[in-house]
């Protein structure tokens, strides 16, 4: 584990590659490489490959998806560097809970914008589109996402026809709700369209909405 002083000097140096000016998402995906696990976990679940992050954006631009709000986006890394990797084309925002703690001294930096849900009943079409700048989503992405009451109510709201999920293969142990490759989606309303195998066992699943 590593003391509060290195991490306060690996987080100053993670700010540093991603503050607008130096925006070095290559050499922040090696130094992740060499990162402590409890500092990782802190930061984001999943570290993807340039590889990976390529294909991913291909797929956005493939099905058109030109907005993407991650739901219980943590930092927001990852949808950083998705966003970089892919020249800024698509935007993306981040929907988490609990303000008090992302914006505590204890927190990490937040990389995307950030929104908040205060209170579920708040929860609505309209709330979805604020949080992407007035404009309304294209896709909703999850990533080790693990609240399935959660994640029906924002299906329930949500309008558009893309949902992206982000997780381990069953088989690794871990549990997430939806886990991309088994979501129990409504069968007749949602189907496979993409799946990309990711580094270290995780899969990206593309779902489209067809009713
Ligand atoms: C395991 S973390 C994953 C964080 C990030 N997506 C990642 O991959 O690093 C799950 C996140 O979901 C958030 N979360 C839980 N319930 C939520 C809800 N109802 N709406 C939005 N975010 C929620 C938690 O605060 C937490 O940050």
């Amino acid at each position: 584990m590593m003391d509060e002083q290195s991490e306060l000097e690996t987080l100053r140096e993670i700010y540093y590659l991603t503050d607008d000016a130096s925006c070095n998402w290559r050499k922040l995906l090696v130094l992740g490489d060499c990162l402590d696990q409890q500092l990782k976990r802190k930061l984001l679940w999943m570290w993807p490959t340039s590889v990976d992050l390529d294909y991913f954006n291909q797929l956005l631009a493939m099905h058109d998806i030109q907005r993407v709000l991650s739901i219980g986006c943590g930092s927001g890394l990852l949808e950083w560097l998705m966003t970089v990797s892919g020249g800024r084309k698509v935007p993306m925002f981040g929907l988490e809970v609990d303000r008090n703690w992302w914006q505590s001294k204890y927190s990490v930096r937040s990389f995307i914008p950030l929104n908040y849900l205060e209170d579920a009943s708040q929860l609505d079409t309209d709330l979805l589109t604020k949080c992407c700048s007035d404009v309304h989503p294209c896709a909703l992405l999850f990533c080790y996402f693990n609240n399935r009451g959660a994640f029906l109510d924002y299906l329930n709201v949500y309008q558009g026809k893309w949902l992206i999920l982000i997780g381990p293969l069953p088989a690794l142990g871990i549990h997430t709700d939806p886990n991309p490759a088994q979501p129990q989606l409504p069968i007749d309303q949602w189907i496979l369209r993409e799946r990309l195998n990711w580094t270290d066992h995780n899969i990206v699943a593309f779902y489209e909405k067809i009713a």
